[in-house]
């Protein structure tokens, strides 16, 4: 007798190490934007910039690279290109700033890329949940012997600088508050769409 479980309803998350880029360039290109007016999203406190001018010099290396990821994880997950970065914005979360749960409808993928040179660990985690977080919750919450990709209502992941983090635009996820007081958890987000698909 033979026996197998088949992965059905998976959230891919992509973790890409991007340092090579010229990182104190976009931190500084962030912290500037810090000095405008902040929109209100997903930000509890935190500052959000509005949508950035994707055309500007010390952003073009990254969408790039991001666009080369993208197609890569277009590839493995078997999703038509060509993908393209719709909008991208700057997030600074102060101490005690945070972002509550959102997702991103309409778009292939999300995600989010850190460019300061350190992230302390009480920074604020990214924490994703399971697409059907609540109700799984009722009857698999603390039954877990051990946590998998199966069994886990949530997954985190702390900010690594110079990495990029993609993930489908329907993961509902939001950002754990920053309980550093002398630090500016700086970000930068985007949205990825495919871009010849029709309205
Ligand atoms: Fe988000």
């Amino acid at each position: 007798m033979t026996s197998k479980i088949i992965d059905f309803a998976v959230s891919p998350i992509k973790v890409i190490d991007f340092s090579h880029l010229n990182l104190i360039g976009i931190e500084k290109y962030c912290l500037m934007k810090n000095q405008k007016q902040s929109v209100t999203r997903s930000n509890q406190n935190g500052f959000q910039s509005g949508n950035v001018d994707l055309s500007e010099k010390v952003l073009r290396n990254l969408i790039n690279n991001l666009i080369i990821e993208t197609h890569k994880l277009c590839d493995e997950l078997q999703l038509k290109k060509p993908a393209k970065v719709s909008n991208m914005w700057v997030n600074i979360n102060n101490y005690g700033n945070s972002n509550a749960n959102h997702l991103h409808p309409n778009c292939l993928f999300s995600g989010v890329f850190y460019p300061s040179q350190s992230y302390p660990k009480d920074c604020g985690n990214i924490k994703f949940q399971h697409p059907s977080h609540d109700i799984m919750g009722y009857d698999w919450d603390k039954q877990q012997t051990n946590f998998n990709k199966y069994n886990s209502l949530t997954y985190q992941l702390s900010p690594k600088p110079g990495c990029a983090v993609i993930f489908p635009g329907w993961l509902v996820h939001r950002v754990e508050p920053n309980l550093n007081k002398n630090f500016l958890r700086v970000s930068m987000s985007f949205n990825i769409i495919n871009s010849t698909r029709e309205k």
